[in-house]
């Protein structure tokens, strides 16, 4: 049987298919479903200092099995999102909290984290800050120094200087997350002429099958720039998508807006549909397929 037990630094995982911050992982409840139904790791929703004020509604279907969404970070405060992540079932798989957003908020928000809830890692996103190369290496290098445990960077899509983000910032990340939703984005329905969100201007950010594309170059890139573990993520449904993240250079994959479609039931499925295809190609690991793509 193919194994699908990996390393992502000094994590052990039993499956390479972890939640991806957003809806899906909300609170304990729906976490320890997805704990239940099994599950590679867990990343909890993004929260920070203070709770996020967004406008409702705050997700909406698009073309191709996408979702748009304006949901920045948790709408509850951090210390509601503490006491609820502490209720979680802890397992074989690790938990990984995310956190967002400023060198300062790391400082903070970091120590706290560490200490009240135990996380095996920690994912910062880098969505919501000024795109700056120093300015995201100086969150990182916050985030170092105010923990002991790793350290995740999120890199939203098309990020103008991939190269120096990750030259400044590698000594200090123990893994890169790519990429997180793509926009700024609009749809809208054409009997009504009204924006499907809530936002201002009914903007927001795209993720899900359309973005797929766009995160498995991101990836691929990555990949080219650094050897530190790469988490790759952008919308994986099947066991064949997630392959193609491994294939170009990933470690392990998140899904989210899948998950919000379907259910907590969706990471072990994807789980299932690797293993089957490898055990088809006759390959006994699941990193027996990392790095395998190339150009034609
Ligand atoms: C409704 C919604 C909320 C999200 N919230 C967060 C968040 O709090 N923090 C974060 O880093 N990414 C967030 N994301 C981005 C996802 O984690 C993921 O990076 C992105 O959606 C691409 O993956 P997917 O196509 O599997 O959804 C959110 C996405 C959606 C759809």
């Amino acid at each position: 049987m193919t194994n699908l037990n990996i390393q992502l630094g000094t994590l052990s995982l039993p499956s390479p298919v972890l939640t991806g911050a957003g809806p899906n992982v909300r609170d304990h409840k729906i976490i320890n479903k997805a704990q239940e139904c099994g599950v590679g790791g867990i990343v909890s929703k993004t929260f920070s200092l203070e709770a996020a004020k967004y406008p409702k509604p705050a997700i909406a279907k698009t073309i191709g099995n996408g979702l748009l969404n304006c949901e920045t970070w948790s709408d509850k405060s951090m210390e509601e999102c503490i006491d609820d992540y502490k209720k979680i079932k802890r397992g074989d798989s690790p938990f990984i909290v995310s956190i967002g957003y400023s060198a300062e908020d790391m400082e903070k928000l970091g120590p706290l984290v560490e200490r009240e809830l135990k996380p095996d890692a920690i994912e910062f996103s880098t969505h919501y800050q000024d795109q700056k190369v120093e300015e995201l290496a100086d969150v990182a290098k916050a985030l170092r120094k105010s923990v002991s445990i790793p350290i995740w960077m999120k890199i939203s899509p098309n990020h103008p200087f991939l190269n120096e983000l990750i030259a400044q910032s590698e000594d200090v990340v123990d893994a890169y997350v790519a990429i997180n939703s793509l926009g700024p984005a609009l749809d809208f329905d054409i009997n009504s002429k009204k924006a499907m969100l809530g936002s201002p201007e009914g903007y927001g950010w795209l993720s899900g099958p359309p973005i797929l594309p766009i995160a498995l170059q991101t990836v691929h890139r990555i990949r080219q720039l650094t050897d530190k573990p790469i988490i790759g993520v952008g919308g994986i449904e099947t066991g064949e998508d997630a392959l193609k993240f491994i294939m170009a250079g990933a470690s392990a994959v998140q899904i989210c807006s899948a998950a919000i479609r379907r259910g907590p039931s969706v990471y072990k499925a994807v789980a299932d549909e690797m293993q089957w295809w490898l055990e088809e190609h006759g390959y006994s690991h699941v990193h027996d397929v990392k790095d395998s793509f190339g150009p034609r």
